[in-house]
């Protein structure tokens, strides 16, 4: 959703191909996030729009509900349990096309996390991920046997549909709770509700809209992101133990899964080009100039294939690939600096260092696409002979659209 400041219509974008320099653009203070800057007439200003002291408050929002989803990790493993059964219904017909059911996964664990209960049926989940495409992409997104919708429409029928109903359904819990006919404990534990919550107590009140355009960016950042991530991630491990018959996978063990699929990342970013304006004139530390106003176009699938940083074959898929200290295995796949992604760990899990830090409570997670790609393997799942996968094309969008397997 790039890109274009009043002030920088005549200055050239200037395209960002090395991991040094992404990086150090996303933790400049004199840049601005302009990525998602076409979502904000239609769901106002959201988190990733947000700079200083009103992005530090939602930031915060966001931190409390990743630091409960961990919690509630150590007790109710919901998210492996789900899959596991998704999967093993799927494997009980014996043939799935994996890139839908790992959409309706990914809509169905994000729908539980941000509190849209609407999303709790795989009809349901197809239909607001369709919509979350349209809002983003509007007519282009237009599949066949759905209506078409543009993306101020796509909006409308997300809140209408999904978004308003659980907004207003937690309004009447927290008006229970204030009653006190519920207790703290009996709250679900959503980003809705944090949301609720936050704004009970907060100076200025954020109205139905706003908490609407919020709770519409999430799902937007979690959803398709993820979920385009399994296929590829499954491709990868399968064609690597076909080719590599002497070195046996560790398919089984959720640790290696986790450094495959932060891998499988690195080498197809969901979120292919971050786009940063100039607040004021930049030099980096490498000599390049921005102007005020200028933007940068960091380049992910570059900046993630520099050799200075992944080795002399950064096009492999290396899951065991040794990285330098300070920099992610992912590459810059999840962004950087203050607008670094919040949802990091419910795709591919809790980074190897993160575990040893004291502030995430002990609770190592695995992400959506880790436990869905294992669990795949558990069932002996591989590629349906009958339904050959064409190779992706190097010019559209490096997504699967289609990607049927067996089991057995
Ligand atoms: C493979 C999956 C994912 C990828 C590749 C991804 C990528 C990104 C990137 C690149 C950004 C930064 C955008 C920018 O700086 O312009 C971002 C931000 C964000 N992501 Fe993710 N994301 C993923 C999954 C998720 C999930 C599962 C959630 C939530 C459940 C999520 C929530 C967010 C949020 C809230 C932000 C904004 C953070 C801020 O502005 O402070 N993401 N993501």
């Amino acid at each position: 959703m790039p890109v274009k400041s009043d002030q920088s219509t005549e200055l050239a974008v200037q395209w960002i191909t090395s991991f040094d320099v992404g990086e150090e653009i996303l933790r400049h203070k004199s840049f601005r996030e302009v990525t998602f800057k076409g979502l904000i007439p239609l769901v106002g200003q959201v988190i990733v729009t947000l700079e200083g002291p009103a992005h530090r408050e939602r930031r915060l929002i966001g931190s409390k509900l990743f630091a409960s989803l961990r919690l509630k990790a150590a007790e109710d493993s919901f998210i492996a349990d789900f899959t596991r059964r998704v999967v093993a219904k799927a494997a009980a017909q014996n043939r799935v096309d994996l890139v839908p059911l790992s959409y309706s996964l990914m809509a169905q664990t994000a729908g539980r996390l941000i509190g849209l209960d609407g999303l709790s049926s795989e009809d349901t989940a197809a239909e607001a991920t369709y919509l979350l495409s349209a809002l983003v992409s509007g007519t282009q997104a237009h599949q066949p046997g759905r209506p078409s919708y543009t993306r101020r429409a796509a909006r409308d029928e997300l809140r209408n549909r999904f978004i308003d109903p659980a907004i207003a359904r937690r309004r009447n819990i927290l008006a229970l709770h204030q009653a006190g006919r519920l207790s703290t404990g009996d709250l679900p534990s959503d980003l809705i509700t944090l949301l609720l919550l936050h704004t009970t107590q907060a100076e200025r009140k954020w109205d139905t809209r706003q908490i609407a355009g919020e709770v519409a960016f999430y799902a937007v950042a979690a959803i398709d992101t993820t979920a385009s991530l399994a296929p590829h991630l499954f491709h990868h491990l399968y064609e690597y133990s076909r080719t590599n018959p002497a070195q046996p996978l560790a398919l089984a063990n959720p640790y290696f899964i986790r450094l495959a699929a932060a891998e499988a990342l690195r080498l197809h970013p969901a979120i292919p080009t971050i786009f940063r304006q100039a607040t004021g004139p930049v030099k980096l530390k490498n000599g390049l100039t921005f102007e005020t106003g200028q933007t940068a176009g960091i380049y992910i699938k570059e900046t993630n294939r520099d050799p200075a940083v992944f080795g002399h074959d950064p096009d492999q898929f290396k899951p065991g690939r040794i990285i330098q200290a300070k920099t992610y295995r992912a590459g810059l796949s999840f962004g950087g600096g203050s607008h670094l992604c919040l949802g990091r760990e419910l795709a591919v899990g809790t980074p190897e260092q993160a575990a040893f830090d004291s502030g995430n409570s002990g609770t190592e997670l695995f992400g959506v696409a880790a436990i869905l790609v294992q669990s795949l393997f558990e069932h002996n799942a591989r590629p349906d002979p009958a339904h050959p996968i064409p190779e992706l094309s190097p010019y559209a969008r490096d997504v699967y659209h289609s990607y049927p397997v067996i089991f057995g």
